[in-house]
């Protein structure tokens, strides 16, 4: 039974059991397999052990000497990899890109190392390899899974044709904070919606067996809880509860394992006290005893280093920080005794891990088991028997037309329409438009953080994307923007100048139409790249109301990384389009959306705050015994906002149609903890243009023994309607979706009634309930 039978007489008193949690397992990881729109997109594909390959694996390790099996352990980078490592047996290598270096080093390591052993090539893979898609973040605003898994499907494909093996992708990490730059490389603040990006990325990259030419193994990233650093500075210190730990941060990762991911990288900051890389309770009883992942965990760049006193002893040099140990060997016992298998750039491991076995600080049971890991995931990959890659054909993988079209199609599906006063938007691509801002043609930024191997020149800019549509259109930069680190105190080059505001004031005269087209460098967001004031970098308000002032209809399109304080804008600007940054066909994307080629019906993935005073500011937040009323003095409020809410809000876009969602219908009115229900709803297109809706469905539980959020996203489906057209979206709720982690770690479902709201963002109205008995 996978709950307490002994049913409480009221919701306070819990049902419980120690078994609940094999429930959560059983049940695929905390998510509804019917509620993302592909019933086939959360289908567990975790490889069965296979008794041939452990056999192997076995007779490999029983070869191996003490030193050989430190080498599997080592992780270099394409900066530190030589032909002694290889020789010497070295596990892993990353960033190197070149397929001639890569058969170099892989021959050296398969023809002269003593066993014989293919490296396992690794990159971060995350938006794209040489075909940039949109940044994780734009791609999690479809709510569409085909998009993420495109995305995965075609950088997998790049990838592996110039030898890599392994994907640092994707990042699993919520975050609820805007300031941190690294939230452009997830799917935002939602649990639920992040596991579904992440589980099509993880199918996408992987296949169904990624020995497969065109498949690499997944590295999921960052184990965990690294999406909410204190204060949104990136590699801070991360406090919370279990229960939070367990409901929020970890089942992206939980359904990630789920589906078969291979491996999994630990994070730099400390959770609890404890740095990723060294946490026992995270790497090893949770990851790897109760999810019984059987892939391997590779620390992050220097991670293991970044765990000693400062200044640290033996070796004295290299990165120190959070002080859990004093020097090199303690750093290797902590981190393999904690469940790191993989040491990342830095060596401690290789270094001292004979002395600490020799000593009894590590048991050599745990060193065994972490090279059976990495081997486990080299013979699964294939590399065994195709340690090498066809050099002839790695240049011709890159930027195929298909993989050219989806990202064109994956970035106009990610784009969310913020605000289209009086249907200013579509425009008429016969009227002359002005194309007008420091992004307009920029083939540089909008690829976003982490480009791969993106090139400039493969970019399509704004302004070419509008002119081949548009072929009159004018341009004017009005002020660069420049991707300059370390920034300057009052940047020039940050749109820090009006000097050519008059001239693009001009060309908006001049025009019947204005796209501006602003927002952040791609420098400004991903890692190490937080911000403490969101808003629009520089002048760019000032420009705004500088073209506002001629009378011209004007749209704004956004690019950037990250939410954005957009009050102002919003206050200035008729129509606004969150275009993120869209990769490689931006400017076609961004085209295909303005002209109405395409309807837009991505979603927010993630709150906009009217403040960054607001941050952390999220839809699923738990209620207080005060709720926000800004009028009343005792309330939780900020006494200069005159709302709690953000600007924009979780799941909120617009259409350049209308749509009604109603009828919702639960199967039952009661269920047994241990039940399902379904949920139907009715959408209907009520415009006069087809177009896409995203369907979501949210559940509150008002009576739980921990104060629960006021909603959660437990469905969702974006479905495209002709005018008049209707569609009935069903979602299957069960014991999974209901209950929820304690702080003992136990997943418990209380009885009692389950608010449902069904809607188009996650302020939805329409209501309905089930009771829980
Ligand atoms: C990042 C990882 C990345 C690794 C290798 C680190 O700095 O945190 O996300 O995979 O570098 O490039």
């Amino acid at each position: 039974m996978p709950r307490n039978t002994r049913s409480a007489a009221t919701r306070r008193t819990a049902a419980r059991a120690a078994t609940a949690l094999a429930l959560v397992v059983a049940t695929g990881g905390g998510m509804a397999a019917s509620a993302v729109g592909d019933p086939t997109a959360l289908r567990p594909a975790r490889p069965a052990v296979d008794k041939g390959t452990e056999q192997r694996i076995s007779a490999l390790l029983a070869k191996m000497t003490l030193p050989e099996k430190l080498q599997q352990l080592q992780l270099l980078s394409d900066g530190q990899i030589t032909e002694v490592d290889a020789k010497a047996g070295v596990g892993s290598v990353f960033s190197l890109v070149d397929p001639v270096k890569i058969n170099a080093i892989q021959h050296v390591a398969v023809e002269q190392s003593r066993l014989h052993i293919p490296i396992l090539f690794a990159y971060d893979t995350i938006h794209g390899y040489r075909t940039v898609f949109p940044v994780p973040l734009g791609a999690a605003s479809s709510f569409d899974p085909a998009v993420a898994k495109a995305d995965a499907t075609f950088g997998a494909r790049e990838s592996a044709a110039v030898g890599i093996k392994q994907a640092y992708s994707p990042m699993l990490d919520v975050s609820r904070d805007p300031r941190w730059g690294r939230i452009v490389e997830g799917g935002g603040e939602d649990p639920f919606l992040n596991a579904a990006m992440g589980v099509a990325r993880v199918q996408g990259a992987q296949g169904t067996d990624y020995s497969q030419p065109d498949k690499v193994a997944s590295s999921i990233k960052h184990f965990v809880a690294y999406g909410q650093p204190e204060g949104g500075r990136d590699y801070n210190t991360t406090d919370m509860s279990i229960a939070r730990l367990r409901n929020v941060y970890l089942p992206p990762f939980k359904a990630a394992v789920e589906a078969g991911a291979a491996t999994v990288m630990c994070s730099f900051n400390a959770i609890n006290g404890n740095p990723g890389c060294g946490d026992a309770q995270t790497e090893t009883q949770i990851l790897k005893n109760e999810w019984g992942f059987d892939g391997f965990v590779e620390s992050d760049y220097t991670a293991l280093d970044e765990m000693r006193a400062c200044p640290p002893v033996q070796p004295d040099t290299g990165p120190c920080g959070h002080g859990v140990v004093a020097d090199g060997p303690g750093a290797a016992a902590r981190a393999l005794n904690s469940g790191t298998d993989s040491e990342m750039v830095s060596t401690n491991i290789r270094d001292y891990g004979a002395r600490l076995v020799a000593n009894g600080r590590v048991p050599i049971g745990r060193v065994d088991d972490a090279v059976r890991r990495i081997l486990r995931v080299k013979f699964r990959a294939g590399l065994f028997e195709h340690p090498y890659v066809d050099v002839s054909k790695a240049e011709s993988a890159q930027l195929l037309p298909d993989a050219v079209a989806a990202a064109r199609t994956a970035g106009s599906r990610s784009m969310v329409l913020l605000k289209n006063d009086k249907g200013l938007l579509p425009l008429d691509p016969a009227r002359k438009t002005a194309v007008i801002g420091p992004l307009a043609d920029d083939q540089h930024d909008m690829l976003g953080p982490w480009w791969g191997q993106g090139q400039d020149t493969d970019a399509v800019s704004v302004l070419t994307g509008i002119k081949a549509q548009s072929p009159a259109a004018t341009y004017a930069q009005a002020c660069p923007i420049a991707d300059v680190d370390p920034p300057a105190a009052t940047p020039l080059d940050v749109c820090g100048s009006t000097a050519g505001f008059d001239a693009a004031v001009a060309t908006a005269q001049a025009a019947d139409q204005v796209v501006l087209v602003l927002g952040e460098s791609r420098g400004m967001t991903g890692e190490a790249e937080s911000r403490s004031d969101i808003s629009l970098p520089g002048k760019q308000q000032e420009l705004i109301d500088r073209v506002k002032a001629t009378g011209k209809p004007f749209v704004v399109v956004l690019m950037n990384g990250r939410p954005l304080t957009l009050p102002d804008v919003a206050a200035s600007s008729p129509a606004i389009l969150e275009a993120w940054f869209p990769g490689v066909q931006a400017g076609n994307s961004v085209a295909d959306v303005l002209f109405g080629k395409v309807n837009p019906g991505g979603k927010l993935p993630v709150s906009f705050p009217q403040n960054v005073g607001q941050v952390p500011i999220y839809y699923a937040h738990e209620p207080t015994g005060r709720p926000c009323d800004v009028t009343q003095k005792y309330d939780s409020r900020y006494r200069d906002l005159t709302t709690c809410d953000p600007l924009y809000a979780f799941g909120y876009g617009l259409s350049y149609t209308t749509f009604d969602i109603s009828d919702l219908e639960v199967s039952s009115p009661t269920v047994a903890t241990t039940g399902k229900v379904t949920v139907t709803v009715d959408v209907r297109n009520t415009g006069a243009r087809t177009g896409d809706e995203v369907v979501q469905l949210y559940l509150h539980d008002p009576v739980a023994s921990l104060t629960q959020p006021v909603r959660r996203l437990r469905g969702f489906e974006r479905v495209t309607l002709a005018p008049g057209q209707s569609k009935k979206v069903s979602f299957t709720l069960g014991p999974q979706d209901f209950g929820y982690y304690d702080n003992a770690g136990t997943f418990v479902v209380e009885p009692g009634r389950i608010d449902l709201f069904a809607g188009n963002s996650s302020q939805a109205t329409l209501a309905s309930s089930v009771t829980l008995r």
